[in-house]
């Protein structure tokens, strides 16, 4: 597969991935957590399908879209193992959707990243809340979250807290 079929795939990913979470938390109490704003691509699909949740964004270094950069209230600045941890405790059971997207391009940081943010997230978590994960988020107790079917297993990971 070329890499611009894979950039789509992944793309179409986050977007079905993302309308379903949305769809299956429907009016479940909480906010919303993005985890690495990039672009802003994302950030920007949540504000739009979730206009009425108030949505956290965590990144260390801004680099989006103007149109798409959080005010300073929703935006927490700083490696996001530095930020996390705070925001697991005030907002502990809270959170009803979650997103992280915090790759870098070379998987085995990816994912020793994705198991450090895993408790934390579990933590923040609502009981029923949806985080949806560009990588595998072990060693907690996830349910599967609501999967769309054009979207496969390994390519996105959608869990759902108990
Ligand atoms: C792939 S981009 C996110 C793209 C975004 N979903 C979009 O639609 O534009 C990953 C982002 O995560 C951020 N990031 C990676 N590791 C991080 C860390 N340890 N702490 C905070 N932010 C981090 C990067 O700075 C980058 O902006």
């Amino acid at each position: 597969m070329s890499r611009l079929d894979s950039f789509i795939r992944r793309m179409q990913a986050q977007r079905d991935c993302l309308n379903a979470a949305v769809a299956a938390v429907g009016d479940l109490p909480g906010v919303a957590f993005e985890l690495g704003l990039g672009n802003g691509r994302t950030y920007d699909h949540m504000c739009e399908t979730m206009p009425n949740r108030e949505i956290y964004v965590f990144e260390r270094q801004v680099a989006a879209h103007p149109m798409n950069i959080p005010d300073d209230d929703h935006l927490v600045l700083g490696d996001i193992l530095e930020t996390l941890p705070e925001a697991a405790e005030r907002f502990e059971g809270e959170v009803a959707l979650a997103h992280t997207d915090l790759g870098t391009g070379i998987k085995a940081d990816n994912e020793k990243l994705a198991a450090q943010v895993a408790p934390l997230l579990w933590r923040a978590m609502a009981s029923g809340g949806v985080v949806i994960s560009g990588d595998a988020l072990p060693g907690t107790g996830w349910e599967p979250g609501p999967r769309p079917e054009s979207v496969a297993p390994e390519r996105y990971f959608v869990y759902r807290k108990p």
